[in-house]
This record gives C-alpha cells, sequence and structure tokens, in this order.
C-alpha cells in the first residue's frame, strides 16, 4: 500500500469577499510556513467562492505558497448556453487542483442527486481536476439505515460507469454533523472510513481503494487530531473553522497534536 498523505481542506461556503479571502489565505500560510510547516507530509488546500479564485491564484503564484486551490462547485457541461454555471476548463485555467461535488448543502439546497454528482464527476475527471466528493447520511437515514449504508452508496453511484477513473478523494461529513457542533466520534469516522474504502476496493479495484477518504463535520483545532490518530481517515473537510486562520493552520498542524 502507498502512503496516502493527508489532505487538510477549508470549503470556505458562501462567506468573505475576495480582499477578505486573499488576506485569510496570506494569514494560514504565513502562519504555516512560520512553523515550516511541510506541505509534502500534510497537504493544505482552500476552497473559496468563484469570486475569489483568480485572485487567490494570482497571490498564491506571486507568493510561491504551497497551498492548493479548490473550487466549491462544477458545471457538469463542457461550455454553451448555460447561464451561471462555471466549466472544468475555467477552473483548470485558474490552476484549480480541486473540486468540491455532492457537499450535503447542494443535495439540499439545489435538489443535486446522485445523477448530478455523477455528471459532475465526469466533468470533473475529463477536465484533469481532482474531484472532492462529499457523500453522508442525514439524521432521519442513521436512525433508518445505519451509518455506512448511504455513504457507501452515495460513493458507488458517483464513481459508477466511468469510462476511466481519475485521481479523487471521498469526504465523509454526516449531515448532522455539519456546522451543528455535533460532532462523529473518531470510532464512527473510522468505521464509516472504512466501509467506503471495502465499498471501493470491491467495486472499483485497488487503486481506488488507496485513495484519501477525508472527515467533515464540525471540525476544529481541538478535535482534529481524534479523526487522523487511527490513519484510517486521510484528512479533513472544515467548514466553519476554516473562515480562522488560527484555527485553520492549526488543524493543518494537527500532528503536533497527535502523541506517536
Ligand atoms: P463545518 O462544515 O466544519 O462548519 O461543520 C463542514 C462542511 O460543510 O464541509
Amino acid at each position: 500500500m502507498t502512503k496516502r498523505t493527508p489532505l487538510i481542506a477549508g470549503n470556505w461556503k458562501m462567506n468573505l469577499d475576495h480582499l477578505q479571502g486573499i488576506a485569510l489565505i496570506q494569514k494560514v500560510c504565513w502562519t504555516l510556513n512560520d512553523a515550516d510547516h511541510d506541505y509534502k507530509d500534510v497537504e493544505v488546500a482552500v476552497f473559496p467562492p468563484f469570486t475569489h479564485l483568480r485572485s487567490a491564484q494570482t497571490l498564491i503564484d506571486a507568493e510561491k505558497f504551497e497551498v492548493k486551490l479548490g473550487a466549491q462547485d462544477i458545471s457538469e457541461h463542457e461550455a454553451g448556453a448555460f447561464t451561471g454555471e462555471i466549466s472544468g476548463a475555467m477552473l483548470k485555467k485558474l490552476d484549480v487542483d480541486y473540486v468540491l461535488i455532492g457537499h450535503s448543502e447542494r443535495r439540499q439546497y439545489h435538489n443535486e442527486g446522485n445523477e448530478t454528482v455523477h455528471s459532475k464527476v465526469a466533468a470533473a475527471f475529463s477536465s484533469g481536476i481532482v474531484p472532492v466528493i462529499c457523500v453522508g447520511e442525514t439524521l432521519e437515514e442513521l436512525e433508518s439505515r445505519g451509518q455506512s449504508a448511504v455513504p457507501v452508496e452515495q460513493t458507488i453511484a458517483a464513481l459508477s460507469g466511468h469510462e476511466s477513473i481519475g485521481e479523487f478523494v471521498i469526504a465523509y461529513e454526516p449531515v448532522w454533523a455539519i456546522g451543528t457542533g455535533k460532532v462523529a466520534t473518531p470510532q464512527e469516522a473510522e468505521d464509516v472510513s472504512k466501509a467506503i474504502r471495502e465499498a471501493l476496493r470491491d467495486n472499483f479495484g485497488e487503486q481506488a481503494a488507496n485513495s484519501r477518504i477525508l472527515y467533515g463535520g464540525s471540525v476544529k483545532a481541538n478535535n482534529v487530531a481524534g479523526f487522523l490518530q487511527s490513519g484510517e481517515v486521510d484528512g479533513v473537510l472544515v467548514g466553519g473553522a476554516s473562515l480562522v486562520a488560527d484555527e485553520f493552520s492549526g488543524i493543518a498542524r494537527y500532528k503536533k497534536h497527535i502523541v506517536l
């Protein structure tokens, strides 16, 4: 098994204007650089709104920051009359490495089901952008079907039937834990992660099974280490805490809190 590089991903959602966004990236990177953060050991990525991407790209490029850039959505279409949509090619031109697909807020408020998620994953693959495929169960589904069934189902649906599967990341985010302060236990995150990995192996082979699986949902600097201790969870997708430079850089430096 090749070693998986942990990924610390910050999903800013619809927050900050682009100037505030630049200031946040600067603060995070300066803090991490001051602490001699090794980005090859623990990868760090930020996912600002579309309107910030060009400024973020310019800043990262000019300052030679090692943080990666992600987008929060991608159109399933290549180009054409799709008002308001942003294509994979447009994102790629802005040096976007990652794109969130199937976040529970998109599934819930924009009616994005497994079919849309599948098409967006295809669009990411064909544009050379790594999809971060978000999966997770609601409280209702947790009670009726248990914790792993829905995330496993959503993972298989997102990845089945592609001509070829490129690099991808799965983010397990229990819907009941997003922005609520309720956190899954490290054991729960580990169990679901194992179930997803097993499904990846059974359906798509060993290489897919060695993809990174993140946990997301109310992750903070003071609880991150628990999730990453076992080595089964390969990083975190952070919402609220990614908007606070000290918190987010603290999360990226989680190894400081792990007693090896
Ligand atoms: P949260 O959000 O960290 O604020 O719970 C996580 C997410 O939605 O990705």
